[in-house]
């Protein structure tokens, strides 16, 4: 059978030599996950229900639910106790009126300390990934180690060279790979705590990156080494240029007005557009909807989601007309979206586990469950040559794959626990799915290349 001795050919780059020790990877016999056990499998033993997935939402954003967060610092199961002491603090950090407002006021400490004792203290099983998931043909992974290990890769693209050229969210700089070297330039941005989170290459080989706390975009020419910047005036999330060079953004924490906003490097103009609050938003008034991924269509309409918000936004740019749909799925959690070159709208509904549809012209979603439970699909890049459908997923340690002719999944291990996937980027032209993942704390963070 297939699936028997899949070996994984592992290079693990070390610094800046890539060693090459063609081991099989952490799964071992290639059907279970081995003693790796991922954060999916924690999150498994939470009941389903709408409990969980605003648990989701609020709290696996960050880091990853492996044991080394489940459990104390040494080994020991917490208690409600413990669980409230950090519920709470973690509001204290990231909720409502803080500077990064990502929790909602929804988890209650003393709710959520109980609840998460309950049902965490059990041990986890491993999920087992069935033989007909796993890729026919032994693919090719290949981790880089970031050069600083606490650092955040958040976002990935790979240049004309075929370097990769990755946000180093933490440490406020560029970094640029050369995978045959195996080698880490490091570029710095000329803006204090640039804070670089999403990025994107124009027509002419320069860069966009999206810089989260200074609320700006950043533009590089590698060619002369310089940089320009415009500002935004709020927190942006995604990125993504349109066809006439425009750079289109979304306002990450922006409430009353929600905002979706253009720039023409050109003039330097910024166009703000307001979307709408849903009657039926998820989200108590004046709390952000969160708005998420962005992305452009071929035929140059916007499309984005709103995490907490649950809705899948169109803009076209033509007209200025904004309209939305709800995701299939209450609380789905939709992050990172694509567009297919035939137009459909790919969604990961990241607290649903789903991947979903979205067909423009019916208007009308299809959904399928992602195969392993939990996995928290995060980001969706659609392969231009062939319509394939990729997905980093959150908490899984694994890449999947889907054929929307067959409909049919694969999953691809990789060799880390606690992978927590942001971004991928995919190399039509060298047949490559690269991925950025790290959590904080405690996890170090990678680039993984991956040659189906
Ligand atoms: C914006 C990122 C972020 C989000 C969202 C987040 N955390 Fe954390 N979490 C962190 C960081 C950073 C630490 C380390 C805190 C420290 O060192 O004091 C941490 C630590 C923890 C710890 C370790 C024990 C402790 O108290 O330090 C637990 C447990 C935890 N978080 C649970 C949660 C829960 C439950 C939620 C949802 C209510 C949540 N986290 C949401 C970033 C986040």
């Amino acid at each position: 059978m297939a699936l028997t001795g899949i070996a994984l050919a592992v290079i693990l780059a070390a610094g800046r030599s890539p060693q090459s020790d063609n081991s099989l990877n952490a799964a071992g016999d290639g059907n279970s996950m081995g003693a790796a056990v991922p954060g999916s499998a924690f999150l498994a033993l939470l009941p389903d229900g709408e409990m969980k997935r605003r648990f989701i939402i609020d709290c696996t954003g960050c880091h990853v639910w492996t044991a080394d967060l489940v459990r104390g610092p040494g080994g020991e199961v917490r208690d409600a106790g413990a669980w409230s002491a950090s519920v709470a603090k973690m509001i204290r950090m990231f909720g409502q009126g803080t500077g990064f407002p990502i929790i909602s006021s929804w988890p209650d400490p003393e709710l959520l300390g109980p609840w998460l004792e309950r049902h965490l203290s059990v041990e986890p099983t491993a999920p087992v990934i069935a033989p007909e998931l796993l890729p026919v043909h032994a693919p090719e992974l290949v981790e880089y180690e970031i050069p600083v290990p606490t650092d955040l890769p958040h976002d990935l693209m790979v240049d004309r060279e075929g370097r990769v050229l990755i946000t180093g969210m933490y440490t406020h700089r560029m970094y640029r790979l050369d995978p045959a070297e195996g080698s880490f330039a490091t570029i710095s941005i000329p803006v204090p705590n640039a804070n670089p989170r999403a990025l994107d290459i124009d027509s002419q080989g320069r860069w966009l990156v999206l810089l989260g706390a200074p609320g700006s975009v950043a533009r590089h020419d590698p060619a002369t080494g310089e940089w320009e910047s415009w500002q935004f005036g709020a927190y942006p999330h995604s990125l993504d240029i349109g066809a006439d060079g425009r750079v289109w953004w979304n306002g990450h924490f922006t409430v009353d007005p929600e905002v979706i906003g253009s720039l023409d490097p050109a003039t330097g103009v910024v166009t703000r557009y307001v979307v709408p609050r849903a009657s039926d938003a998820d989200v108590p008034p004046g709390e952000s909807t969160i708005p998420y991924g962005l992305r452009i269509a071929p035929d140059g309409r916007v499309w984005a989601t709103q995490l907490r918000g649950g809705r899948l936004i169109r803009l076209d740019p033509k007209t200025g007309e904004i309209r939305q749909w709800r995701l299939p799925s209450r609380h789905a959690g939709p992050r990172r979206p694509d567009v297919a070159p035939d137009g459909m709208v790919w969604i990961p509904e990241y607290a649903a586990g789903k991947l979903a549809r979205f067909d423009p012209i019916s208007e009308t979603f299809a959904e399928w469950d992602v195969p392993i439970a939990e996995s928290l699909p995060y980001v969706v890049r659609v392969d231009r040559s062939n319509g394939r459908v990729w997905i980093g997923t959150g908490h899984a340690d694994v890449v999947v794959s889907f054929d929307p002719t067959r409909e049919t999944f694969t999953v691809y291990p990789l060799a880390t626990q606690g992978a927590l996937i942001r971004h991928i980027d995919i190399d039509e032209q060298r047949g490559e799915v690269w991925s950025a993942y790290g959590a904080s704390p405690g996890v170090p963070s990678k680039v993984a290349r991956l040659r189906p």
